[in-house]
């Protein structure tokens, strides 16, 4: 195999030389929350028949796989509200049991893990990110416009007590959630669990203004160093967030600052719509389909060849502006790439 094709012995590369071993593929772009950063109130959500069926997406990550993917994360919208998520991981867990692929991993709004925790450990998942802005259940509602923070909590002890390792995701809001992160902090380093910060993005068209909701996450180190050692961890884990271990708890806080400070060089990922599009970067509209190839035959060859050369096509990262907030650019929506 030649080295420039985006294919080499050992996976994929993209046009940049980055490896891409890591997969996030979205079961739906529907949800049961409807976040204000994330969503309209009235967002209409993709026709089910565009849909791709299980046994597609089954398919398409097998074919991933092979050229080298190491790591699959399932995502949404919200991942568990797809019929029958729980039969896809099962078989999808195959791979883990081959070895041929290192994880699978779940982004959810965490509902739903209450009646599902038990069920993913036992397909191999080892380990969960749990959406959660805020401990305050007014506020979780006013973000959420339906959700019940209780009902989230409740499903962070279930997947902690299957043994699933929890990772709490915040995006941060000014005069939002500022004010909550430190007791969402203590939350998380209490039981143990990395918490990961992450900026607003202009991804999507949503109600109203974002920009107001922009915090530099600058600043939210500024605040926390005034009551906390904070240590920057030397080297990046896998992907986009830097970490840093607070020395008073013992637990880690990852910092995704997309609108702050670039991090695409370290990028290793891909995103698949439920829809069967490829998304090649989150921070712009660049979709390769793979549902046509994927349909046009029962060999996986033309599909294989599509994703060879898409990636080629991902470009050197995103170009968001704080400026987006008024007004996307990046038109697809977080529900549909999975954030
Ligand atoms: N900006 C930043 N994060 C977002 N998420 C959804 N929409 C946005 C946005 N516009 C987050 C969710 C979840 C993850 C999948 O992406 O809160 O943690
Ligand atoms: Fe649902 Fe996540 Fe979007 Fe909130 S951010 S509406 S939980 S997909």
């Amino acid at each position: 195999m030649r080295k420039d094709d985006g294919m080499t012995a050992t996976g994929l590369t993209d046009g940049f030389g980055r490896k891409i071993d890591y997969l996030r593929l979205s079961l739906t772009d529907r949800c049961n929350f409807r976040c204000v950063y994330c969503m309209a109130e009235d967002v209409t959500f993709l026709p089910r028949s565009g849909i791709l069926s299980l046994d597609e997406m089954d398919r398409l990550c097998s074919v991933f796989i092979d050229l080298g993917v190491r790591r699959l994360r399932l995502t949404g919208g919200e991942p568990l509200v797809r019929r029958n998520a729980l039969g896809l991981i099962r078989d999808l867990s195959r791979h883990l049991d081959r070895g041929a692929l290192d994880e699978i991993t779940l982004t959810t709004n965490g509902v739903l893990l209450e009646r599902h925790a038990d069920a993913l450990a036992a397909c191999g998942v080892r380990r969960v990110n749990v959406s959660l802005d805020t401990l305050d259940p007014g506020t979780f509602r006013a973000i959420t416009r339906r959700g019940d923070v209780r009902s989230v909590i409740a499903g962070i002890e279930a997947a902690r007590a299957a043994g699933l390792a929890v990772k709490i995701n915040a995006v941060v809001m000014r005069g939002v959630n500022e004010d909550h992160l430190e007791a969402l902090m203590l939350f998380a380093h209490g039981r143990g669990m990395d918490l990961t910060l992450i900026e607003t993005m202009p991804i999507g068209e949503v109600d109203g203004d974002r920009s107001q909701f922009y915090l530099p996450l600058s600043e939210v180190r500024a605040r926390l160093s005034r009551r906390y050692h904070l240590n920057d961890l030397p080297d990046r884990l896998a992907g986009p967030a830097r970490y840093l271990r607070v020395a008073e708890t013992g637990g880690r806080v990852g910092f995704v600052t997309p609108m702050s400070h670039g991090f695409c060089q370290s990028c290793n990922r891909v995103r698949l719509t439920a829809t069967g599009q490829l998304a090649l970067c989150v921070g712009r509209d660049l979709f390769i389909d793979l549902k046509t190839p994927l349909r046009s035959s029962e060999s996986n060859g033309p599909v294989r060849d599509a994703i060879v050369a898409a990636l080629l096509q991902k470009p050197r990262g995103h170009d968001f502006a704080v400026d987006q907030l008024k007004a996307p650019t990046v038109t697809h929506a977080m529900r549909m790439t999975g954030g």
